[in-house]
């Protein structure tokens, strides 16, 4: 049975949802990430994906700046670090030295991937749309890669306050 019920309470439903890291680079070398909950393939040829970021990430300045990207699926380890890379803005932070984690290089992007992810994709951007008030990017990916521990599994958010799992 169903009832009516406001957006906010049918969205709060949402969970679990899916966790991606959107690593990018400043032309000066700083590497920055952003935890991402907006995303989804929109297309397996070319194979893309389209983010979801709000105005006042510098991952969008970042993006818009550089025509660049890498999407990583983070491992459950990292439950602290994408809390840290979704709640404190890069703009006067070096969030990835600050949070410890390897960066290793890419193939196709001068973006890095992140050492210990489930996965990386590396991206470059095609389009930006603004359907709503949220900018969505869309990236298509020029390589991927994936851990070679094959036991390294996803986290994912659990519910609202990011209960991440
Ligand atoms: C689990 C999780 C999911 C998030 N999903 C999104 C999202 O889809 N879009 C968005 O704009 N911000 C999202 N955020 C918030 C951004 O990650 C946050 O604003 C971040 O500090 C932006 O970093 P930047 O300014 O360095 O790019 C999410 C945060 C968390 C913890």
């Amino acid at each position: 049975m169903q009832r009516p019920a406001k957006i906010e309470e049918a969205w709060g439903r949402k969970y679990p949802e899916q966790v991606v890291l959107a690593i990018t680079k400043s032309p000066e070398g700083k590497v920055n990430v952003m935890a991402i909950g907006w995303v989804t393939l929109v297309s397996d040829g070319p194979p893309m994906f389209l983010l979801g970021i709000d105005d006042p990430a510098y991952t969008l300045e970042l993006i818009r700046k550089t025509n660049e990207f890498v999407i990583a699926y983070p491992s459950k380890a990292m439950a602290k670090e994408t809390l840290y890379f979704g709640t404190v803005h890069g703009h006067n932070i070096d969030k990835g030295t600050e949070s410890g984690l390897t960066f290793v290089p890419g193939e196709k992007v001068s973006v890095p991937l992140l050492a210990d992810a489930v996965a990386n994709f590396e991206c470059k951007l095609v389009t930006e749309y603004r359907p709503g008030n949220c900018p969505l990017v869309v990236g298509e990916v020029v390589a991927s890669h994936v851990n070679t521990d094959e036991s390294v599994l996803r986290l994912v958010n659990c519910g609202k306050g990011y209960q991440l799992q």
